[in-house]
């Protein structure tokens, strides 16, 4: 029988995939087979986000996270829990509090509640997401605004203490960019010199066809590994759309909608693309298989193309394939790609 995704990479790093309500739901769907057969970790997509898990102060929303956690239990794989301290989709009585002691204690009861009703079931955690901006500077965020820079190392330590055996990651994009590659090594130097625990760097990988350039992710690699954590690839999509911003006459302030360059595959990925997005695919996956020792992960940001969230960003009804599975959940040629660079060795 052909090798899956998890078979083929089993000796070499996990492969995940984030998954959303609907895909717990579908119990017996085609996309669940798919889901066990090909993955071996999950990520929880939206569903453990602050405004979702925690919309107030005292309630907790925790019916289908445990659904997530269930079904990664029962299929025996690595669990990664999204995301403890991110400004965006933040609840709102969080962004509202203005007292530095009110926010620790935010920070605190959503920690030690959600960590710990997890506990030992949680395989790793998304502790901080995106605290940088793109020059490598701290971001600024409510949490920075009303903590200091110490909230990081403040969220470290709170989660580690909640369990102290869940991998403890910072997750961020363009991490592959040379100045934000700089913030997040003193990021992560800052924390283990305030004695935090921190198990890796997750890089999350929303590429495209060209960019970042195959020597941008191997110096990030390095030099994450090089500070004695793991990396992780924790969001891998690779998008064939024009980016909006380098459209002509785009700006962030334009309404995309009705310009169709934006929308240049309606239908169906013409074939040279599809090849094109192949070769991508596979010498990503050789690099990361060169540097396999200092990987520990590498999870897709959906299971197929009509999961993935490109479709409705910036604006909605593009229609994107950034993934390995097609509408269909029919393998594409970049699934093959990176089966092949296996069976070759
Ligand atoms: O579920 C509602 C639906 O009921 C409603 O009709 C619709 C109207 O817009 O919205 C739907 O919710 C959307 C949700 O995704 C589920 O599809 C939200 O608007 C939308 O904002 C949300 O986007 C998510 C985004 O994070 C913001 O949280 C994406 O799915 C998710 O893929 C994306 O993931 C982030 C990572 O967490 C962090 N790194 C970047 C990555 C991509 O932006």
């Amino acid at each position: 029988h052909p090798a899956t995704l998890q078979e083929t990479f089993k000796n070499d790093f996990y492969i995940g995939a984030a998954i959303n309500v609907n895909q717990i739901k579908e119990t017996d769907s085609l996309m669940a087979g798919l889901l066990k057969k090909e993955f071996n970790s999950i990520t929880a997509e939206n569903m453990m986000k602050s405004m979702h898990i925690h919309p107030a102060k005292d309630s907790f929303n925790f019916e289908i996270p445990d659904k997530f956690v269930e079904l990664g239990q029962k299929n025996n794989m690595y669990i990664v829990g999204h995301t403890l301290v991110w400004h965006s989709q933040l609840s709102p009585w969080i962004e509202k509090i203005k007292d530095s002691t009110e926010m620790h204690h935010a920070i605190q009861s959503h920690i030690n509640t959600i960590v710990g009703r997890y506990k030992g079931k949680i395989n790793s955690w998304d502790v901080v997401n995106e605290a940088l901006n793109e020059d490598g500077t701290l971001r600024n965020s409510v949490f920075l605004e009303r903590l200091g820079e110490n909230y990081l190392t403040t969220a470290f330590k709170l989660t580690a203490e909640a369990d102290p055996d869940a991998e403890l990651y910072y997750n961020d994009y363009n991490m592959c960019q040379p100045a934000k590659r700089d913030g997040a090594v003193k990021l992560v130097k800052k924390l283990q010199e305030n004695g935090a625990k921190i198990n890796g760097v997750g890089i999350q990988g929303h590429w495209n066809l060209n960019s970042p350039s195959l020597e941008e992710i191997e110096k990030s690699i390095l030099a994450y590994s090089q500070l004695g954590v793991d990396v992780a690839i924790t969001e891998l999509d690779i998008t064939v759309l024009p980016s909006p911003w380098d459209l002509q006459g785009a700006d962030v302030n334009q309404n995309f909608e009705g310009n169709p360059k934006m929308n240049p595959y309606p239908d169906k990925l013409p074939d040279s693309i599809q090849d094109k997005l192949a070769k991508r695919y596979q010498d990503i996956f050789a690099l990361f298989l060169k540097h396999k020792d200092k990987i520990k992960r590498v999870t897709f940001w959906g299971v197929n193309d009509a999961q993935s969230w490109k479709n409705d960003w910036p604006i909605k009804g593009r229609t994107d394939f950034p993934l390995l599975f097609d509408r269909n959940l029919k393998p594409k040629e970049a699934y093959k790609a990176i089966i092949s660079l296996k069976e070759k060795n």
